[in-house]
Parts: structure tokens; sequence; C-alpha cells
């Protein structure tokens, strides 16, 4: 066995992240780590390369016990870590990032040519092809990811570990990404992937390791299990069927709000967009062709530069974020880690945030109020913490994103924008998300959703906008919203300039 743990024990203040698990990696293959939001894959990850320290049990690298009491330690012994947020200097050049701590120097000096040099060949073999010397932030999230690994294989070069790498890619680049890790296990490395996308768990995976509240459930082979069985492990129950309610009217137009020729140059071509009370509006599109743009005019964190928006009342100012709350908008990024958890405020005070913002803070929401609040977001959308004062950077990562959709609709919004609300997010949260979205939208609510899964788009939206190259270029309503008329309008064979000249 490349990598085992006998009896992996971790606890937390008022939580056992993992209880005596027991875990094996071969050399070559690919064994996928899964479990609910919280139940303890990012911990098991942690021990394993000395980021956390474990309370008891053996981890053993080829047989031997070992210790590593950091992630360099862990790295010298053989263990590579690539994490979901990539954790490279964006402003350094590709070939720095790759070999940071290890250039090669005269005198004192980094010899440049000596070091692109040996960037490009570590690169080689990875099926990019990239100019090294140009700064790491000018390349994809895609890119970024696969010099991450290039490096992290060139350090250890024996386990690779891939916490939710794929979170923020496209099905190109995740193909792009599979190509590498498939070139990885043919040439003998040990690797763990972490992923909550169950269709990338199969496509990839030779073996399966399911968590559930910190202990281990299963292992076996991923030709083994489907995924009806897999769910079921992985949430202790069956999963409860979606019952498919598309087709509720959509209230007359009176309260409706009216965008039209709104945009940003550079950004977004102007569009149009009438959002009715009770309606979800889908958007698809590539990453990058606008969809994030679209979302920050229509909230005035980018604000329009031309157009208007109106609503039975008169122009909606959208000038700033801060007037969009005040007229009832609010924004889920889709970025936690940038965009919204303060990670030293507790759960209760994150969840609040918004709404007293919008109070304005000399009018303090009462204790009672906040408490009761936190509560009850805390059961509604399956808060994994163990109580409302945590701190919100100890909880784990989906439990975060699940914080901040609480946020947002304390403020009880009438348009709520949702920028990838389910990235993260355990399937059994899932589920609970999208009931969460219907129940909001027969109270009235408005929501725009922004999301790269097809199936989730078709399954909650009225009506889905297609954005591509920056344009908003169609609207699919009704009977049209199915996963294969988005594909087909996110393509659009017949508009491509091979096809036109
Ligand atoms: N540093 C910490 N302090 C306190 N509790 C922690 C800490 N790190 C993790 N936990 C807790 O340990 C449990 C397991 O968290 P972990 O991050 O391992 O979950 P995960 O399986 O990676 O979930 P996700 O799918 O959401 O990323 C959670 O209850 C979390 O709140
Ligand atoms: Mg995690």
């Amino acid at each position: 066995m490349l990598l085992s743990t006998r009896d992996l024990t971790k606890t937390f203040p008022g939580t056992r992240a993992l209880d005596a698990v027991s875990f094996d990696l071969k050399a070559g293959e690919v064994h996928a780590l899964l479990g609910e939001n919280g139940a303890g894959k990012s911990t098991l990850i942690k021990c394993l390369t000395g980021a956390y320290r474990r309370d008891s049990g053996d981890i053993l690298f080829e047989g031997q016990p070992i210790f590593p009491q950091s992630t360099l330690e862990a790295q010298a012994i053989g263990i590579g870590t690539v994490y979901q947020e990539v954790n490279l200097l964006p402003n350094l050049t590709v070939a720095e990032n790759l070999t940071l701590g290890h250039q090669p120097r005269r005198l004192g000096m980094i010899r440049s040519r000596a070091m692109n040099a040996q960037a490009d060949e570590m690169l080689s073999g990875y099926g990019i092809d990239i100019d090294v010397r140009r700064t790491l932030d000018q390349y994809s999230v895609a890119v970024q990811q696969i010099v991450a690994i290039a490096r992290a294989v060139h350090l250890s070069g024996r386990v690779l570990i891939l916490d939710e790498p794929t979170a923020s890619l496209d099905a190109r680049e995740v193909q792009m990404l599979f190509d590498v890790v498939r070139d990885l296990r043919a040439r003998g490395l040990g690797i763990i992937f972490i992923s909550h996308f169950l269709d990338q768990v199969f496509e990839i995976s030779d073996r399966l390791t399911i968590l559930r509240n910190g202990r281990h459930i299963a292992t076996c082979p991923a030709a083994e299990v489907d995924r009806m069985q897999l769910i079921t492990l992985m949430l202790g129950h069956e999963l409860q069927q979606e019952t498919a309610t598309r087709a509720r009217p959509v209230a007359d137009g009176k309260d409706a709000i009216r965008f039209s020729g709104v945009g940003r140059r550079g950004r977004i071509a102007p569009f149009d967009l009438t959002v009715h009370k009770g309606e979800v509006i889908g958007m698809a599109g590539l990453l990058g062709s606008g969809r994030t743009e679209s979302a920050e005019v229509l909230f005035g964190a980018a604000p329009s530069d031309s157009g208007t928006v109106e609503d039975s009342d008169g122009p909606v100012d959208l000038r700033n974020p801060r007037a969009a709350i005040a007229a009832g908008f609010a924004f889920a990024p889709e970025d936690r880690k940038t965009d919204g958890i303060i990670a030293e405020l507790s759960v209760r005070e994150n969840i609040i945030l918004a709404l007293q913002a919008r109070r304005g803070w000399s009018r303090p929401i009462p204790q009672a109020e906040q408490i009761r609040m936190a509560d009850d977001y805390i059961a509604r959308l399956d808060i994994r913490t163990p109580d409302a004062e945590k701190p919100v950077g100890l909880l784990s990562g989906g439990n975060q994103q699940k914080v901040i959709l609480a946020r947002w609709l304390a403020t009880n919004p009438r348009f709520l924008i949702l920028d990838e609300p389910t990235r993260g997010i355990d399937v059994g949260a899932h589920a609970e998300i999208l009931r969460l979205i219907e129940d909001v939208v027969a109270q009235g609510m408005s929501i725009l959703v922004i999301s790269s899964e097809l199936d989730e788009l078709v399954a909650v939206s009225h009506r889905v906008i297609v954005v591509r190259d920056r344009q908003h270029v169609s609207q699919l309503t009704g009977e049209d919203v199915t996963t294969d008329t988005i594909v087909r309008a996110i393509a659009a064979p017949d508009l491509t300039p091979e096809a036109t000249t």
C-alpha cells in the first residue's frame, strides 16, 4: 500500500471530525473521497499533509509510520496537495510559481533563463502549451490548476491530493484536468480526488471511499456501485426524489422589474430583461461568457453604463450595491472566499450581516431576534455547526456556502441573484436548496440563478437565458427549457465564424 491511515481520529471542540478512520491508497489508482458537507474529507487530507495534527491513529507511507508536522514535510515525504483555491501567486510568472523555493541561482541571483527552461521541462507532458514567462493570472483557472499540479508532482511525486479541483472549471477544462490525472495515474502516482460532482467521480475513479459524520462507511471499486447506492451511503438514507413542479404560472407583469438596454462596455453587451414576481430565471453559458458580468450589472456591483431600470413605482436606482440592496435586491456571489464569508465572525453574525447593513448599524437587530433567525436558517439549510456562535471559518467548505445563502435569504429580497448556489454543496443539501428556492418563489420572490449544472437549471427555471461571448444570445421558455436545447444554444454551431463565411 502506498499510503494508509489506521484508526485516525481528530476532534475539534464540539466536533469529532474523524472517528477512527482507516483508509488505503494504492499506487496507480484514483481514489475518490466522498461524503456530505462536513463529513471529514478535508480534515482527513489535512491530517495526511501535516496541516492538522491527529489526536491518535497511524499514518503509514509504504508501510512506514510517518508524522508530517507541516505540508512541507509531507511534500518531502512524497505527498503533494492541490486545493480548490489554487495556492500559487497570481502576480508571479508561471516559471517563478513552478520553481518557487528551488530556483536555480548563481551568486545569489536567480538565473531566469535556467529557471524558464526548468519550468518548460516541468510542464512537458502535461499537454498545455503556455509561455512560462507570463504571469500566472493571465491563464485560466484550469491552466493554473495544472501548473499547481505540475509543481506538486515535481516536489512530491508519489501521492497527489486534489480537494475539489474541478469546482470552478467548465466541462472542457475538466477533461483537460482529467487527461493530466490519467497520465499521472499511468506513471504510478496514487491520487486522492474529492468532488461533489458524482458524474466526474464515476468517470475518473478506480475506487471510492465514503465518509459520514467522521466515520468510514465503505470502500469499494467504482464499478461496483451505482449512483443511487452511492448517494444512500453518503446520506445514510435515500435521497428524497424531486417533484417536478416547473409548470407554475408566472404572475402577471404588474410588479415586474424591467431592465432595458443595460450593460457595461467591455464586460457585457446591452441587454433587456423583465423579471416577473415569483419567477426563476436561469442563466447558462460557459465560464467567461459574461454570466457573472450580467449579474454584476443587475446588482449595481459593476453598474450599467447604458439603458434604464424600472418597476411599477418608476426608475430603480442601481448605482451601486448599497442602492440595489435598498431597492430590495440581493446577490450571493460565487466565490465565498473573496466575496462573502467573514471567517472570524460567528455563523449568527455572518447570517444577519446583510440585513443589519440594510437597517443601518445604528439600529442593531435585537439579540433574541438574531438568535432566532440564525437557528432558523441553520435548521432550514441543515448547516452543520455545533452552534450559531462558532466562527464561520471553522465550518466545512460547503457549510460556509450555505451560510452565505442564508445571509441573503434573511434580507427577504424581492429579487435574489444566485451565482452558482450549489457549488461545493453535497447531493442531499443540493436537493434542499432547490426546494428552498421553490418555497421562496411561491411566496413571490424572483430569482436569477447562474449555474453550470444544466440539470439544476432545468429543474428550477421558468426561463433560461443563454450567454455567449459577452452577449445574451437566446432565451428559452416552457417546453424549450431542456439540457439539450441549452447545450445547443451555448454552442450554436450554426453561428460559428467558419459556418457563416
Ligand atoms: N479548524 C477547525 N476547527 C473546528 N472545527 C473544524 C475545523 N476544521 C474542520 N472542522 C469541523 O470538522 C468537520 C469536518 O469538516 P471538513 O472540512 O473535513 O468537511 P468536508 O467533508 O471537507 O466538507 P465539505 O464537503 O463541505 O468541504 C466539520 O464539522 C467542521 O466544522
Ligand atoms: Mg472540504
